[in-house]
């Protein structure tokens, strides 16, 4: 399966701070909010990822992550000339994808869970048609919205209604088989003039192909797009860190834990970057002392 991450568009909402840097190198407490949605598709076992940046973006992303070897990634980039549209992302990405299945996550995305490796790379398996995950909020008229029956599948989707049918938000992650590709290039721009990721569900949703799968209590997904969204995610990506001394969204490490690089690149990762937290965290989990064969932390922690 390939991977896209959507990390375009203006970043108008956090105006002026994305007037001189993409929202998506933006801090979310002890990392660049990229970082989050690369560590999910990377617990997803996913390591060919495109990159999709705003024009003029890309140098910064290469800076940050370089075609992403030192993490055993493929990764490229393409841009996007304006913001068409989250399903604009497949017919920019088209050859990357080939005749693979496809993962989009947008690039302002953070999820945390228990199991969430386990559950992505569950649903990740032969995807037939498509897969969405759902997760309660209060403010369900911000987001796409499904509506489940009483068995929990998805039987209706509607982009940000007015008056939702359900407190279920559709997240900003999404697999997909290889139809995507035709699926989004068949579509019309919606009324604010983009391809709607809402429209390419819907058309799964009509061919019964559409996965649902519900992330619950005790999981925390957050999108980073406000100020105060970004200043609370920072702050939840803090608290992990400073109470249970948990990191999450370190890409170095689950690339380490993945089996993408072994230990001693990931310690010299960390070695590199020694006069952060960050960079002695890496040294400390990959030292000869705290060497545990990887086996006590999981990748829950991402
Ligand atoms: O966050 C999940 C929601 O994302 C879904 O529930 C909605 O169904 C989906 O439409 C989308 O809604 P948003 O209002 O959050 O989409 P927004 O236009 O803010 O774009 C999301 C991210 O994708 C944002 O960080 C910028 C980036 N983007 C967006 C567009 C439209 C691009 O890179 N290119 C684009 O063309």
């Amino acid at each position: 399966m390939k991977g896209i991450i959507l990390a375009g568009g203006s970043g108008s909402r956090l105006h002026p701070i994305t007037l001189g840097v993409s929202k998506q190198l933006l801090p979310v407490y002890d990392k660049p909010m990229i970082y989050y949605p690369l560590s999910v598709l990377m617990l997803a076992g996913i390591t060919e990822i495109q990159i999709i940046a705003a024009p003029g973006d890309v140098p910064g992303f290469q800076r940050l992550l370089g075609d992403g070897s030192a993490l055993g990634l493929t990764l490229t980039y393409t841009e996007q000339d304006k913001p068409r549209g989250l399903a604009d992302a497949f017919v920019l990405c088209a050859e990357h994808i080939g005749d693979d299945q496809v993962a989009l996550i947008l690039g302002d995305n953070l999820f945390h869970g228990p199991g969430f490796g386990e559950i992505l790379r569950t649903s990740a398996r032969d995807v037939d048609g498509c897969v969405l995950f759902g997760y309660p909020v209060a403010d369900p008229e911000r987001y796409g919205v499904g509506e489940i029956d009483a068995e929990g599948r998805l039987v209706r989707l509607e982009e940000k209604p007015a008056r939702p049918r359900s407190n279920l938000a559709i997240t900003g992650l999404y697999l997909y088989d290889n139809d995507v590709v035709e699926i989004a290039r068949s579509l019309r721009p919606s009324a604010r003039g983009e391809l709607e990721i809402t429209d390419v569900n819907r058309i799964y949703l009509e061919r019964g192909k559409a996965g649902f799968v519900q992330l619950g209590r005790g999981f925390v997904w957050l999108d980073t797009g406000t100020h105060d969204a970004l200043t609370e995610a920072g702050q939840y990506v803090q608290m992990l860190s400073h109470r249970q001394g948990v990191r999450i969204g370190c890409v170095e490490e689950i690339a380490w834990r993945m089996g993408y690089i072994d230990r001693d690149t990931c310690h010299r990762l960390g070695a590199a970057l020694s006069r952060s937290p960050y960079g002695r965290y890496l040294m400390d989990i990959t030292s000869d002392a705290r060497h545990d064969g990887g086996a006590t932390r999981t990748e829950e922690r991402a």
